[in-house]
């Protein structure tokens, strides 16, 4: 058959492949503790699922929505960015809904760029924007993030001619997977860099309420006054624990947005209304809510990171997402020591390298198992020989 050379460079989605490995060991009868992937176990909380009832139930709310979603959650996103950020958004032009934020990230590549375009990412990073770069046909520049540098690109580094040619650069803050966060000083400097550059600047930013301190919290859009270009995309899945609904947004330059949706407005035709409108729901009666996942996420933290300590082991000192980021004790790669701990204890992790070269000597843990699970892996690592 005659198929696509386009696909030829991107490898097979590490998180599918992760869940195969379980699913096969889970099949054998063993007991697998899933710290693996990053979806929220906890189920969306009740006054979310109540209100899809009777948005399903309401007659009008099957058809097919506007191409930039229903205005009741593009305002809702607006109210989000005005109340928690003090960024005035113009809803109708500066935002568009998503079927969650992994698909506009990908599609956002393909709007923007064209073939041999340089965009650039960080290394390590969520696998998506290499994948969707690659589809697109661009050529990809990696800044390496460092933890002597707290994980924080230096765009000092940044070969000139590479700045000239580059239509887009993403970062991710609060960071996957490291936890990161990224400061005022940074996006000062992003935000100025993209400008000379005529670069359009992208945070990701998926993880902005998964936090210790929500007063920690920054927007990208905080920096960019002008709203010339930059774009935050978001979620619903890790805040409200919406990950299985498919809902999310992109804020900020009217340009941009505009772009993706010529794109979108081809290719799909939006979220069901009923996921919207409860989305709008979400992030309007939400702040309870993400207070008391937070509390849990702090205590499942220092339940892991107890047992990583008694073994020696060094830990990223991060204050956002719901990761542990660990250095592989020393003598092992990345992907032997997840494996190490799977054939051993049970308990499935991500190894550095799933994100790029510069997470060897890295693992990755996620929160998002039950207290309990989160107790017996605890166990499970102490009592694990290495
Ligand atoms: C950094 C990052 N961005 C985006 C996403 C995608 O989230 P969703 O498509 O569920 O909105 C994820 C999911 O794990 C993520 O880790």
């Amino acid at each position: 058959m005659k198929i696509a050379n386009r696909m030829s460079k991107v490898p097979d989605y590490i998180f599918a492949e992760l869940e195969s490995i379980e699913n096969n060991l889970i099949s054998q009868g063993e007991d697998i503790i899933n710290l693996g992937i990053g979806d929220p176990d906890i189920p969306t909380p009740e006054f979310l699922v109540q209100k899809m009832v009777q948005y399903v139930e309401e007659k009008d709310n099957y058809n097919y929505s506007p191409y930039a979603g229903i205005d009741e959650f593009n305002m809702a996103v607006a109210d989000y960015y005005k109340k928690n950020f003090d960024v005035q958004l113009d809803y109708k032009k500066e935002v568009i809904t998503l079927i969650g934020s992994k698909e506009g990230i990908a599609h956002l590549f393909l709007s923007v760029t064209d073939i041999g375009d340089y965009v650039i990412i960080p290394n390590p990073s969520y696998p998506v924007y290499e994948a969707a770069a690659e589809i697109s046909g661009c050529s990809v520049y990696k800044m390496s993030l460092a933890e002597k540098n707290n994980y924080i690109p230096k765009l000092e580094n940044i070969y000139e001619d590479v700045a000239k040619r580059a239509k887009l650069l993403i970062v991710n803050y609060p960071n996957n997977p490291t936890g990161a966060l990224a400061n005022d000083e940074f996006y000062k400097k992003l935000v100025e860099f993209g400008k000379k550059n005529n670069i359009i600047i992208v945070n990701d930013s998926a993880y902005i309420n998964i936090c210790n301190n929500k007063n920690q919290r920054l927007s990208l859009l905080q920096f960019d006054k002008e709203k010339g270009h930059c774009i935050e995309f978001g979620t619903l899945s890790k805040s409200y624990n919406m990950s299985g609904w498919r809902i999310g947004y992109a804020a900020g330059c009217s340009e941009v947005i505009e772009r993706l949706l010529l794109l979108k407005g081809n290719f799909d035709s939006g979220q069901f209304i009923p996921i919207q409108k409860t989305g709008a729901y979400a992030l309007t009666h939400g702040d309870a809510f993400i207070d008391y996942i937070n509390k849990i996420y702090k205590k499942r933290r220092e339940i892991i990171e107890d047992a990583l300590l008694k073994k020696n082991i060094h830990i990223y000192n991060s204050n956002g997402t719901f990761y542990i980021w660990f250095k592989v004790p020393s003598g092992y790669k990345s992907y032997e020591f997840s494996q190490l701990m799977l054939k051993k204890s049970g308990i499935m992790i991500t190894p550095g390298t799933a994100f790029g070269d510069l997470g060897e000597g890295y693992c990755r843990i996620s929160l998002t198992a039950s207290d309990e699970r989160i107790k017996s892996a605890a166990q499970r690592i102490i009592e694990m020989d290495f």
